[in-house]
């Protein structure tokens, strides 16, 4: 039952998410935009007293680096961006929420996450990830990590992962067993559904001794 009703949660978000999730007028985004035209197609929201830098469709194949460096939220889709590099993210160093989903990133290398200390959520949903960087395991607020529909194998996971994850979300990739990223005891959903692991032992599950759902 919990496992139907979390894929409904997922299905939910997966079509809910391209629609602001914050309660923002778009014009309100529109009107800055019209203030301060720093790129073709970034504006800035701010909810909640959150600075979140909107960007998308961008011509641009890297991430724009002269956005307020006080965001707290960078949110960029449907661009054609294909890898992460170690400086991408440098000028913006408060972040706590990336959502990258409807990009084209195939690989994010070692330190793109290096200067993320504050990073809470990372969305990396719907693109062609093969590589990601190990460190991103390690960040000492990361709880949330969406990572669907990209295409990572088991190796990926040869991580002891430290950060405090609540989800983690692998959902149609390329993996054949659990990933074995060390005890998790924070961990309580996490989703495999659509990969191609055919068994699954109890010592697999063992380090995610707090699973509340499991796909
Ligand atoms: C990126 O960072 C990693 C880890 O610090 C380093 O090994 C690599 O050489 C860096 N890559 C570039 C292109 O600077």
């Amino acid at each position: 039952m919990r496992i139907f009703l979390f894929n409904g949660f997922l299905l939910l978000s997966f079509v809910v998410a391209p629609v602001p999730d914050v309660s923002v007028d778009s014009s309100e985004c529109a009107e800055t935009m019209d203030q301060k035209p720093l790129s073709n197609t970034c504006c800035y929201i701010t909810a909640n007293s959150v600075l979140e830098a909107r960007c998308s469709v961008l011509k641009s194949h890297k991430i724009p680096l002269h956005l307020n460096p006080d965001i707290r939220v960078l949110n960029i889709t449907w661009t054609q961006i294909r890898i992460l590099s170690n400086n991408s993210l440098h000028p913006y160093k408060k972040l706590k929420f990336i959502y990258l989903r409807y990009n084209f990133f195939h690989i994010i290398k070692e330190a793109a996450f290096a200067n993320q200390p504050y990073l809470q959520v990372l969305d990396l949903r719907n693109n062609f990830c093969e590589i990601l960087s190990k460190s991103l395991f390690q960040l000492p607020y990361l709880h949330t990590l969406y990572l669907g529909h990209n295409q990572l194998y088991d190796s990926v996971f040869k991580v002891n992962a430290t950060s405090p994850l609540k989800i983690l979300q692998l959902s149609n990739n390329k993996l054949s067993v659990i990933p074995n990223i060390g005890l998790q005891p924070t961990l309580l959903n996490l989703d495999l559904f659509n990969n191609r692991i055919i068994s699954i032992s109890t010592e697999n599950l063992a380090p995610f001794c707090s699973l509340k759902s499991s796909i």
